[in-house]
């Protein structure tokens, strides 16, 4: 299945990924710019992305742990999300997501 995610400087890239897969897993996997600091444990908020409108209702509600976190988060909008915290599944083959500045690696 594949994403499509909008990087830090506009860029726009289509990767694949695998069902069961964390977004953030795929974004840092193939080499784009994420900070993840914290490996997918949700404590960091350095894989923070915006959902693309079109998917926010597609996505699982936020758990209350990642909304506290988001919550920290530089340049919080309403369809930001960590991507540690987006599974990859069949309903989410073409999920559209843009990079946060905050995600940016040091
Ligand atoms: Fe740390 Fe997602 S990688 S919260």
């Amino acid at each position: 299945m594949k994403i499509h995610v909008t990087d830090q400087d506009g860029g726009e890239h289509e990767l694949e990924g695998l069902d069961g897969w964390r977004v953030m897993e795929v974004i840092r996997d193939w080499g784009l710019n994420i900070k993840a600091e914290c490996g997918g444990a949700a404590s960091c908020a350095t894989c923070h992305v915006y959902v693309d409108e079109a998917w926010v209702s597609k996505l699982p509600a936020p758990s209350d742990d990642e909304e506290d976190l988001l919550y920290t988060a530089q340049d919080r909008r309403p369809n930001s999300r960590l991507s540690c915290q987006i599974l990859l599944s069949d309903e989410l083959d073409g999920l559209k997501v843009t990079l946060a500045e905050g995600a940016r690696q040091d």
